[in-house]
């Protein structure tokens, strides 16, 4: 059997980023063409404009497909926003005494989604977070289990079903089909954790231009999952606000000069720029900008501290925070970070991937070839199901789906 393609469309608030890779040996990623693409009509994880949104996509597209050589029919789509939400939901079937299959874990999973879930929201991921067998838990694989009852407690994440058709037919206005919707930090997450981190505890922060997305996995899996409304681009307006300028310099500025913690940056240290309205450069001390950026970036990750808080997971998480996505690049960020959150931190990017890497290699783009590394785990495991309302399950996780739904025409 030839190695499967996996084509994945990464749509952000700033970037929108297709990526086509080849799946080498069932696991390596050979990436085989890249189409960055500046975003248009995306805010915040929700379509404001179809018709630009459409046209941004597409030309990301065209842009993979020429690099590629392959025609693109459909892809993994990351998605994001405060409209996402979820909920931790547990389901129970009765197996009369024999041993447990495939199908009886369809079942359970089945009836944990019958949970009130309002006719406005669409299932996007379910996922199975461990078992119980007559009352005995923390079993991870029951297949092959002899029991009378099967528990399967799960992680139910919906989104707004208005805005995930608004974005299915941003893409299938580039005539691509949308084989699954990846929450974003589900997809960096698969790219930037060990397997000794989430067994460990862990939380995945990705920091992108709209929204800081969070997951945080224990024993291994999934076990919450959270949207903040604030990212790179409420840094720079903060600082347009402050030094009074255009947001285009601002971002420049943040970008030449930003840095995270206050205490390091000297009384002296000094940069000039050209602010509204006036002709001449002005001198602006370094102090005052990085003063605005600590500020805001300390807000944001007080709120993900609330959030891992809320979540009751707080002191499960051993491996502390990895943090990626665009903004995660502010240097000093892993400090102020730790010192905020009172855990360790590290920064994520994407790795163990061949061919064209160069553009893709930074935690912008964790997201981007997180959402390949999830078709990769959609075609070998059953850990994730997604249905969508009135279609029957698809993708279950065989590994022939894999070729299936990424039809790909060679040129
Ligand atoms: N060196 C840097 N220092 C600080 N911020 C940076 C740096 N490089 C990029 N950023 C910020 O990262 C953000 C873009 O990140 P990313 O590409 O992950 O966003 P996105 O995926 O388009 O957005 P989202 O996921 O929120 O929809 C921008 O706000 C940008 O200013
Ligand atoms: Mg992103």
């Amino acid at each position: 059997m030839e190695d499967p393609i996996v084509v994945g469309i990464d749509i952000g608030t700033s970037k929108i980023c297709t990526l086509v890779a080849r799946v080498e040996n069932g696991y390596n990623l050979r990436i085989l063409g890249v189409g960055v693409e500046p975003s248009m009509g995306i805010r915040k994880g929700i379509v404001t404009d179809i018709e630009s949104a459409s046209r941004a996509i597409e030309r990301s597209i065209e842009k993979a497909e020429r690099t590629s050589g392959f025609e693109i029919n459909s892809a993994l789509v990351s998605l994001a926003g405060s409209h996402v939400s979820s909920v931790n939901s547990r389901g129970v079937v009765g197996i009369s005494g024999r041993v447990i299959d495939q199908e009886d874990v369809y079942r359970a999973l089945d009836s944990a989604q019958a949970v009130a879930i309002p006719h406005n929201r669409e299932i996007i991921h379910v996922i199975q977070r461990g078992f119980i067998i007559d009352g005995q838990d923390g079993i991870r694989q029951p297949i092959g289990m002899h029991g009378f009852r099967l528990e399967v407690e799960a992680h139910i994440i919906t989104a707004a079903a208005s805005t995930v058709e608004n974005l299915r037919q941003c893409v299938s206005g580039a005539r691509i089909e949308v084989s699954q919707f990846v929450l974003n930090p589900l997809a960096a997450g698969e790219m930037v954790l060990s397997e000794t981190e989430r067994s460990m505890g862990v939380a995945v922060v990705d920091l992108g231009a709209g929204t800081t997305d969070i997951a945080i996995y224990i024993n291994g899996d999934v076990w919450h999952t959270s949207v903040i409304g604030y990212g790179g681009n409420s840094v720079t307006s903060d600082i347009a606000q402050g030094l009074r300028l255009p947001l285009d310099v601002a971002e420049e500025v943040k970008l030449q000069h930003g840095y995270a913690n206050l205490d390091e940056i000297g009384e002296e240290e000094t940069f000039s720029i050209k602010s509204f309205g006036s002709e001449q450069p002005s001198t602006v001390n370094r102090r005052e900008l990085v003063n605005i950026i600590e500020a805001r970036v300390e807000e944001i990750f007080q709120l993900v501290e609330r959030e891992i808080k809320n979540s009751g997971y707080d002191g499960m998480l051993p491996a502390g925070l990895v943090l990626t996505g665009g903004a995660s690049q502010l240097p000093g960020i892993r400090k102020l970070a730790s010192r905020v959150t009172n855990l360790p931190c590290r920064i994520g990017k994407p790795e163990k991937m061949v061919g064209l890497t160069d553009q893709i290699a930074s935690p912008a783009y964790a997201t981007s070839v997180g959402l390949l590394q999830w078709a990769i785990l959609m075609s070998e495991t059953n850990q994730v199901l997604t249905e969508r309302p009135g279609k029957s399950r698809n993708q279950t996780g065989k590994k022939a789906d894999i070729l299936g739904w990424l039809k790909v025409l060679l040129p």
